[in-house]
């Protein structure tokens, strides 16, 4: 290892994924990896916060699919930050292919509550539509571009059969459940509008067995957890990279140049984990030469769209104590849509569901509410007073109480977080697995002649599988460290030295 220990690393971002690359590359032997990070921490979109006494997610909250396969368990159970019963075998095996089996609690638009029977027919058929979107395989046989026109279309036709016996007010309302029920899975892919989302790609994610769980006291522990055993000095904070110059064919040694504001650093190799929102807006400046046309177009055809949480407290519970999940019904959105027409004056529709935290000794009695898309985007740019008093009113009319007043609001802005720019990505129309593999070639690509490897992509929109997910942008991170060092356990021991100290 004695002579490769000596190339120079530089990873962009201090993500879950660029903490993961930086572990492998120490740990293999690797004496000059640095990390240049934006803004004044690390985790990036894991991030832990506070309202009032009680931990909030504003990132990142569940272990997707905690089971062995699944290395941020895997580690979190290592650093011992799980529940007990997040560790039992029985919650390991729970398979419940990426949508936890909630009950959820409906109310309407006029102030009325529903009845589980009254949901659990549209809840079959929304979930039986969702299966079947993710078995079409991206070649251009499916019969829709986007998941939502297939969802609208096949609602219809079976409505119209399965449900011709049921009377017109009914079924109205049944219409009504699927257009919040799109909304919810806009806040899950991370989407404007389930028109946006690609449904031959659409069964490109895959999901681990293992019932969703949280960290007690915060996903950031993991952070910290993997943080400590780097070396403190591994790290540059306030550091933003504002230009990769790559493909320099004069020098061998360090042939790249990282531009910062006030430095500029010579590297082997570098490591790029920005997000895909980032990247989207920001890869002209980003890099020298510009990227090859192939992996721009993925870059471009890839959707990174806004999920944002608002996070509601209240003195005392308004729900049942055995409510798991709030869904909001607008009985006049029986034509099926997840986007609203105006969005400054009706963007609070687009927030669909309320989440508990639980247990509530530990949280209070807090509520999660998601909101997805340009309507999100736009709540980002209000006060936090005018967003506590439009999501009051939308709990007052749902409920029917016009009393309940919330003790405290916080939300997430990821749309506007100038190193982030939304808040994860999904395949949208258009995109194949071929899109994730071009997202995640090296740079220069094959049979070029300059110097193989100088520029490295991972993170969260580089996993062809488990894009969007915290396990996926750890697992990007491992790969292109690994990626590194095999290219340097291959190269024969009598070639000279790639460069010197
Ligand atoms: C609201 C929300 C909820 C989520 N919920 C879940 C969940 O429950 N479970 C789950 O598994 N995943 C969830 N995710 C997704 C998960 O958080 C991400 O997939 C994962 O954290 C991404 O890690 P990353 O390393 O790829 O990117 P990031 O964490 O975004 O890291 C990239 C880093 O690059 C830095 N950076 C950007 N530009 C520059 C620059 N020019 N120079 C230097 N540094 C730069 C950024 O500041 C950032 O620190 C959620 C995300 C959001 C936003
Ligand atoms: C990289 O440099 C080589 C040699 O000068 C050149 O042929 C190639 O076009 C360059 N690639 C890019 C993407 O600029």
């Amino acid at each position: 290892m004695a002579v490769n220990a000596n190339a120079k690393i530089v990873i962009i971002g201090c993500g879950i994924s660029g903490i993961a690359a930086a572990h492998r590359l120490v740990n293999a032997g690797f004496r000059h990896v640095r990390i240049l990070e934006a803004t004044a921490r690390s985790g990036g979109r894991i991030k832990t916060d506070r309202l009032g006494g009680n931990i909030v997610e504003i990132g990142a909250n569940w272990i997707h699919g905690p089971s062995e396969e699944n290395p941020v368990f895997c580690l979190a159970r290592k650093y011992r930050l799980l529940d007990p019963e997040a560790l039992t075998p029985e919650n390991q095996a729970v398979d419940v292919g990426g949508h936890p089996p909630f009950v959820p609690t409906i109310f309407c638009s006029s102030g009325r509550k529903l009845n589980a029977d009254d949901i659990y027919y549209t809840q079959e058929m929304f979930a039986e539509l969702l299966k079947e979107s993710s078995e079409f395989e991206s070649q251009g046989g499916e019969p829709w571009a986007c998941v939502g026109d297939f969802i609208r279309s096949e609602v219809q036709q079976r409505a119209a059969e399965k449900w011709k016996d049921i009377d017109a007010t009914t079924r109205s309302l049944r219409l009504c459940m699927i257009s919040n029920m799109l909304k919810l899975e806009c806040c899950i892919n991370g989407a404007h509008s389930m028109d946006e989302v690609g449904l031959g790609a659409y069964g490109l994610y895959k999901t681990l067995p293992g019932l969703d769980c949280t960290f007690p006291g915060g996903y950031e522990g993991l952070v910290k957890n993997l943080m400590s055993e780097l070396s403190s000095g591994l790290v540059t904070y306030n550091q933003p990279v504002r230009c990769v110059r790559w493909n320099n064919t004069e020098k061998r040694e360090n042939p790249l140049t990282i531009e910062c504001d006030e430095e500029r650093i010579a590297a082997d190799h570098v490591i790029v984990t920005v997000p895909l929102g980032y990247l989207k807006k920001h890869h002209s400046a980003l890099f020298h030469p510009p990227l090859p046309l192939h992996k721009l177009h993925s870059v471009q055809r890839l959707g990174f769209g806004t999920n944002n949480k608002i996070f509601v407290e209240f003195d005392s519970p308004w729900w049942d104590a055995d409510c798991e999940v709030i869904c909001l019904v607008w009985e006049d959105e029986d034509v099926m849509v997840d986007q609203v027409p105006d969005v400054q004056r009706s963007w609070i529709r687009k927030l669909c569901a309320f989440t508990l935290l639980k247990p509530t000794e530990r949280y209070g009695h807090v509520l999660c509410g998601w909101i997805a898309g340009h309507e999100s985007e736009y709540m980002e740019t209000l006060s936090e007073q005018e967003v506590t008093h439009t999501v009051t009113q939308l709990i007052r009319r749902f409920t029917g109480n016009p009393t309940i007043t919330p003790r405290r609001v916080l939300r997430s802005q990821w749309f506007h977080d100038p190193w982030t720019c939304g808040s994860y990505s999904h395949p949208a129309i258009g995109c194949s697995e071929q899109d994730l593999e071009n997202m995640m070639e090296p740079l220069p690509t094959k049979g070029s002649q300059s110097q193989p490897l100088q520029v490295l992509f991972a993170g969260e929109a580089t996993h062809p599988y488990y894009y969007s997910t915290v396990h996926g942008a750890l697992l990007t991170g491992w790969r292109e460290a690994d990626r590194l060092i095999s290219h340097y356990s291959s190269i024969s021991p009598s070639e000279p030295p790639k460069s010197k100290l």
